[in-house]
C-alpha cells in the first residue's frame, strides 16, 4: 500500500501527492494533507475525510498507456490486494487500526491536467480514462495511524448488499444486508425461493383451472381474468419461514435445510385481482373449507413430480387482502417470481403464496402437496423413525411476531459511543408491533426503538434505537410486542423445531465497538 500526502505549500495545487511512511487519519481528515476540494468546496465534510483507490486501477491505466503512479490523481491510499470492484459506497475497509467507510466516489476533475503526461491538449482523454477511476472517498469510522505495510481487509458493508446464493442453481437467493431505510423493496433486490426450475410459461396459452367445492367450475386466460374483476392492490411483505434457521445450528445441525439467516424477506407493491372476488364469481360450496393451489412448476421429491402447492383456509382466502398478482412494484411479474401469476397471501409465511399459478381447487381439507402435508410444518419432537420427518407438525400459517436488527450487522466494527441500531419488525396476521425494545447488553437493559419508517397493514416496520456502547465486545438483542401483548421467546430451544422453521427468538447480534 502506498500512502500519499500533499502539504499546503503557497498556491499549489493538491496534486500529485508524494509518498510518506505513515498517515494519521482522523474524523476530520488526514492530518496534514492539503485535500483542496475538501477543504474549500465540501466544507470539511467527514465524508471526504480521505481518498482511497486500489492499485489495480492504476496498473489498469498504464496499460492503457497512461504512466500513472501513486498519489498522482490525488489519493492517500493506494491499496495493493484489494480488487477495484470490491470497493464502493458502505464498504468498510480495516488498514491495521483504522476502519474507513467508502462513502462515494470522486469524481475526474479538470485538475488532472496538471500531471506532467497530461497537459492541457491530452486533458479530455485523460478524463475520459478516469471516468469511473478516480477512486472512492471514505470517512473515518475508527482514526489511528496507518503504516504502508499494514494488513488491508474488508470487514464488511452497510451499503445495499451482495446477493447470497444458497444452491447451485441460484434458485435461492437474497440480497445481504436488508436495506434499512426503505419500506418497499426494489425488485432487483427480492429474495427469491424456488424448490424446482423455474417454468418459462407463455401468457397466451396460460389458464386458471378453478374447480373443486365450487358452483361453477371454470378456466380463466389472462385477459379473461383481467376484465373480470376489478383491479387491486396490495403492500405485504413475504417472509420465508426458513428466515433466521442459521441460528439454529448452534444447537445442532439442520440436515437438508438451506441456512438461511436473516435475509430472506422482502415488501413488494402487489397488484392483480383479488382472490375473494374470484372465489364469489366461481361460488364457494357449502361444504368448501380450504383453498389449494397448484403452480406450474416441476418439483421432484420421494421420486414423484408435481407442481409445487399448499393451501390457505377458506376465512383467509376470503380476505381483501389475498391477491392473485399479475404486478410487482408496478411492473409485470418478473418470471422468478411467478410471471404470469402468483398468489400473494399477506401475514402468511412465503410458501402459501404459490407462484406460476395453475389451478385453484377448493375442498374441505387442505392439501396434500408435499410442501403443505409433509414440509413447512412445525413439529418440536424428532421422530425416531425418521428424523426429518414432519407430517405430524403443525402447518404453517401465519408468520409470528418478529423484530430483526438489520444495523449493524452481525461482527461489526462500530466507532465507540452512541451507536445507532437499526431493524423491522411485523406482527403476526397482519398485526403492527406495538412496541420494539433494544437491549446493548444481552437482555440486562433495554432501551425503547422508534418507528422511523411506520409500515401498512401487511408489512414490516422499521424501527431505529440508540445505544451507548464502550469499547468492547457488545450483544445487541431487539423484541418486539404486538397489540395482543404477545411477544417473542426468549431463547432459540423454545423455537427450535425439526425443520428449523419460523425462528422469532430474541435476535442477537454480536459486534465490536473500538
Ligand atoms: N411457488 C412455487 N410454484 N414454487 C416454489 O418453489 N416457493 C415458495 C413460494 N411460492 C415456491 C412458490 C416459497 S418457500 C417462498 S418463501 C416464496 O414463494 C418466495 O417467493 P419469491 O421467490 O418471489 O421471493
Amino acid at each position: 500500500m502506498q500512502l500519499s500526502l500533499k502539504p499546503k505549500e503557497g498556491r499549489s495545487r493538491g496534486l500529485p501527492k508524494r509518498p510518506v511512511p505513515e498517515l494519521v487519519v482522523t474524523r476530520d481528515g488526514v492530518q496534514g494533507d492539503f485535500n483542496r476540494w475538501r477543504t474549500e468546496k465540501a466544507a470539511g465534510d467527514p465524508d471526504q475525510a480521505v481518498l482511497l483507490l486500489s492499485e489495480e486501477t492504476l496498473a489498469d491505466l498504464r496499460a492503457e498507456g497512461w504512466p500513472v503512479q501513486a498519489g498522482d490523481i490525488g489519493e492517500n491510499l493506494t491499496v495493493a490486494g484489494l480488487p477495484a470492484d470490491a470497493l464502493g459506497p458502505g464498504v468498510r475497509v480495516r488498514l491495521g487500526d483504522v476502519v474507513l467507510e467508502v462513502s462515494k466516489a470522486c469524481d475526474p476533475c479538470t485538475i488532472l491536467h496538471t500531471l506532467p503526461y497530461v497537459g492541457l491538449e491530452r486533458g479530455p482523454a485523460f478524463l475520459r480514462a478516469m471516468a469511473g477511476r478516480r477512486g472512492w472517498f471514505a470517512r473515518v469510522l475508527q482514526g489511528g495511524t496507518i503504516r504502508s505495510d499494514a494488513a488491508v481487509e474488508i470487514v464488511g458493508s452497510t451499503a445495499d448488499g451482495r446477493r447470497l446464493v444458497h444452491d447451485a442453481e441460484g434458485l435461492n437467493t437474497a440480497v445481504w444486508p436488508v436495506g434499512a431505510d426503505r419500506l418497499v423493496t426494489p425488485v432487483d433486490h427480492f429474495f427469491t425461493r424456488s424448490h424446482a426450475p423455474i417454468p418459462l410459461i407463455d401468457p397466451t396459452d396460460w389458464r386458471l383451472e378453478v374447480d373443486g367445492l365450487v358452483d361453477r367450475p371454470r378456466s380463466f386466460s389472462l385477459e379473461e381474468l383481467r376484465g373480470t374483476f376489478p383491479r387491486r392492490s396490495v403492500t405485504a411483505t413475504l417472509v420465508c419461514a426458513g428466515l433466521r434457521r442459521d441460528e439454529f445450528l448452534s444447537l445442532g445441525p439442520l440436515a437438508s435445510e438451506l441456512p438461511w439467516g436473516p435475509e430472506p424477506v422482502s415488501t413488494g407493491e402487489w397488484t392483480g385481482v383479488a382472490l375473494s372476488d374470484l372465489l364469489r364469481a366461481v361460488g364457494v360450496g357449502e361444504r368448501a373449507r380450504h383453498v389449494q393451489f397448484i403452480g406450474l412448476d416441476q418439483v421432484e421429491r420421494q421420486g414423484h413430480r408435481f407442481g409445487f402447492g399448499g393451501s390457505i383456509d377458506l376465512a383467509k382466502a376470503l380476505g381483501a387482502e389475498v391477491l392473485l398478482a399479475s404486478e410487482l412494484n408496478g411492473a409485470p411479474l418478473p418470471v422468478v417470481h411467478g410471471f404470469p401469476i402468483r398468489v400473494v397471501v399477506p401475514g402468511w409465511i412465503g410458501a402459501r403464496s404459490v407462484k406460476w399459478l395453475g389451478r385453484i381447487t377448493l375442498a374441505e381439507e387442505p392439501s396434500t402437496n408435499y410442501f403443505q402435508s409433509k414440509a413447512y410444518r412445525v413439529q418440536r419432537e424428532i421422530n425416531p423413525l425418521d428424523p426429518r420427518d414432519v407430517s405430524a407438525g403443525i402447518a404453517m400459517s401465519g408468520v409470528p411476531l418478529n423484530a430483526v436488527i438489520l444495523e449493524p450487522t452481525q461482527d461489526r466494527v462500530v466507532p465507540a459511543g452512541r451507536v445507532r441500531v437499526r431493524g423491522w419488525a411485523m406482527g403476526s396476521e397482519g398485526r403492527p408491533p406495538t412496541a420494539v425494545e433494544v437491549s446493548p447488553n444481552a437482555g440486562t437493559d433495554w432501551v425503547p426503538a422508534r418507528i422511523a419508517l411506520e409500515g401498512e397493514a401487511w408489512t414490516w416496520s422499521l424501527w431505529e434505537a440508540t445505544v451507548d456502547l464502550a469499547p468492547g465486545g457488545h450483544t445487541l438483542v431487539a423484541r418486539a410486542t404486538d397489540g395482543t401483548g404477545a411477544t417473542q421467546p426468549r431463547t432459540l430451544g423454545e423455537t427450535w423445531n425439526v425443520k428449523g422453521y419460523g425462528n422469532n427468538a430474541w435476535h442477537r447480534v454480536a459486534i465490536r465497538a473500538e
